[in-house]
């Protein structure tokens, strides 16, 4: 077999066969399949798409490059939520500590940015001392131990993914839907939890701008569960303007403790809410009050031994940029947009996300909200904060917020869309 054969099949339409997938997850993981090539093999399959039964089998093929894990010695049932990515979306970080403290198991293996989307284990590493690296062994003492646990996905689990979602990432490759749905799905069946909850996020800020893609999405990795025994659940939610009031890894961290301890951003609160009644459903547990156990500080003890589990100080203080620059409101009236892409982008561009697989994140970076669409604002109010620990990209982040922040005059009829969409 050879990778050229390959590559022109795609680029001309055709079906990749069963051996042309197997032989190409299989060779690149071996590195016989170099980046460039794979990354021209990812561009013709974002351009021209798969059918189902490829991206069944390349799922398959990134599930078979590594190892498969089980949790079957666990006394709890497992329970496990994706989110495809946005912008503000801290939402694991406060979730994985409530269903654990209601009684499964949450064996979250996370991600970094990729895109100008936020990434899970980025977040968590601005906690001085916290490590998302652990071995199988030490995963599974602190899940056991804990109840919930935060980290990458070890080497040995479907390191094809590893390999191609870092080089989809800089090459422009990340808003497929075959590659998304084998990319999130690969990861989760090769975990091996019992059922699994997907944030399938549209808008603006989301790898899917429509309902319809986001359904299609949601649909192929529902179906991918099912067809693998995991009991697969995917809600639509919102992501046309930033979750919470902060996009930035350690600004996100401080607002999930916050949601923890009781306050924090109602939306951020009502969609870790509606994800953990949907992941307790879905193992086995539908008398579990998700609420209750935020209400009585059940999820921050899971949190603070979590945390402290992995290394991290849950009581130290989180890293803050040396730099901020304030954005006023320019006139008065009700605020209507706040575009999660943009506020993504200028996050990555002040330091939060990478240019380049090899780059190193800011703690520090971000951006933090003062106002929310349908708030009412006054010229000259805060509007946002920005924060870096390069102020020379000040100029650079604002660009991409330029004409993506909109006032309606006073009186204007303007409701919010709903967190959660459909189902
Ligand atoms: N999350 C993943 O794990 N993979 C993608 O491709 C997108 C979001």
């Amino acid at each position: 077999m050879d990778v050229i054969s390959v590559i022109r099949t795609k680029r001309d339409k055709g079906e990749l066969s069963p051996e042309q997938i197997d032989w190409v997850i299989d060779a690149y993981t071996r590195g016989e399949v170099a980046d460039e090539q794979m990354s021209a093999l990812a561009m013709a399959i974002l351009l021209n798409g798969m059918n189902r039964v490829e991206i069944a089998r390349w799922t398959a093929a990134m599930i078979n490059s590594g190892e498969r894990m089980n949790f079957a010695q666990l006394s709890r049932p497992t329970a496990d939520k994706h989110s495809t990515g946005g912008v503000g979306d801290k939402i694991t970080l406060p979730l994985a500590p409530i269903v654990a403290a209601c009684g499964a198991a949450v064996p979250q293996l996370s991600g970094r940015g990729l895109g100008h989307t936020g990434g899970t284990l980025d977040k968590l590493e601005s906690i001085p001392g916290w490590r998302a690296l652990l071995s199988n062994e030490e995963m599974l003492d602190v899940l056991d131990s804990t109840g919930a646990v935060i980290c990458a996905a070890g080497d040995g689990l479907a390191p094809a993914d590893k390999k191609l979602y870092a080089l989809r990432d800089v090459t422009g490759t990340v808003e497929a839907i075959p590659l998304i749905a084998s990319s999130i799905m690969s990861k989760k069946i090769a975990e091996g939890t019992g059922s699994l909850v997907l944030d399938v996020k549209v808008g603006s800020g989301a790898f899917m701008k429509n309902i319809e893609d986001a359904r299609e999405l949601a649909a192929t990795m529902v179906g991918l569960g099912t067809d693998h025994g995991v009991r697969t659940v995917a809600l639509l939610t919102d992501m046309s303007t930033p979750l919470g009031l902060t996009a930035g890894n350690a600004l996100e961290v401080r607002e999930s403790v916050e949601v923890l301890a009781g306050g924090g951003p109602q939306d951020v609160v009502d969609l870790t809410l509606a994800l953990a009644r949907e992941m307790l459903d879905a193992a086995g547990l539908k008398d579990a009050d998700p609420a209750k156990a935020l209400a009585d500080g059940s999820a921050m003890d899971v949190w603070r031994r979590m945390i402290a589990a992995q290394g991290g100080d849950p009581d130290a203080a989180l890293p803050v940029a040396r730099e901020q620059h304030v954005v006023h409101a320019s006139e008065s009236g009700v605020l209507t947009t706040m575009d999660a892409y943009a506020v993504g982008v200028a996050a990555w561009r002040l330091g939060a996300g990478r240019a380049r697989k090899e780059d190193q994140v800011q703690a520090g970076a971000g951006i933090e909200l003062h106002a929310k669409p349908g708030d009412r604002v006054t010229a000259g109010q805060r509007l946002m904060t920005l924060h870096t620990d390069t102020p020379e990209k000040f100029e650079y982040a604002l660009e991409a917020l330029n004409g993506r922040v909109f006032t309606s005059p006073e009186g204007t009829d303007f409701t919010p869309n709903p967190i959660v969409l459909g189902r």
